[in-house]
């Protein structure tokens, strides 16, 4: 399972690149709001020249007409760039034109298996079914994630899962057993995952034996 990175903040992206761990970054538009100072294009410039792989921008527009000509001005800004494009009928028909003009799309707001099957037989590059806010309405997202991962492998479908709204290193984990091809989590996820209270204490017991000997 490869990590993404689930955020548009640059410093957090420079730091986590460094890390070796993340092979792409998600934005939607609540992140991007986050960040500010900049106007979209500018930002999504930024991070695309920074990630050495897929950089995912959302469109806001509604609509076919409307989402199509978006689309293919975010998939300008560079070479690396998904566009994710929300799960809807005018969702579908719009991933289904891109794909056959070879750009690159994450369908996202993914919160049913069936959601995700019919954007990857669509043609969607990326699907993302989210974790967190579907336990937030007390569904059991383990399951809906399960559910996806096999009926994608079983068919043979082209299409990569990301795992999508992961709050927790638990998330992170159950997406790798699963079977999701990717996780995309947030920067604080991203370093709980490399502790545990216990390395630290073992780590002290084994230091302060150290600092009493005389082997130094
Ligand atoms: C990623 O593609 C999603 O936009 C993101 O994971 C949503 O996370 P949230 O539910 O924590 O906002």
């Amino acid at each position: 399972m490869k990590f993404f990175l689930d955020t548009a903040n640059i410093e957090e992206i420079k730091e986590a690149v460094q890390l070796g761990l993340v092979e792409g970054v998600t934005t939607n538009p609540l992140l991007a709001s986050k960040e500010g100072g900049k106007d979209f294009a500018t930002m999504i410039k930024e991070i695309a020249d920074i990630v050495p792989g897929p950089v995912s921008a959302e469109l806001v527009s509604t609509t076919f007409a409307e989402m199509v000509p978006e689309a293919r001005r975010l998939a300008k800004i560079a070479p690396n760039i998904v566009v994710k494009v929300p799960i809807s009928i005018e969702g579908l028909k719009t991933i289904h034109a891109l794909s056959k003009e070879g750009i690159k799309t994450n369908a996202t707001l993914i919160f049913g298996a069936n959601q995700g099957l019919v954007a990857a037989k669509a043609g969607a590059t990326y699907i993302s079914p989210f974790i967190g806010r579907l336990e937030d309405v007390n569904v059991d997202a383990l399951q809906m994630l399960t559910t996806l991962c096999d009926i994608i492998n079983i068919h043979g479908l082209k299409t990569e899962i990301i795992a999508a709204s992961v709050r927790t290193t638990a998330h992170a984990t159950q997406a790798a057993l699963a079977g999701a091809h990717i996780a995309t989590v947030p920067y604080k996820v991203l370093l709980a995952m490399v502790e545990h209270p216990m390395t630290d204490i073992v780590n002290r017991i084994f230091m302060d034996a150290w600092n009493q000997s005389d082997l130094k």
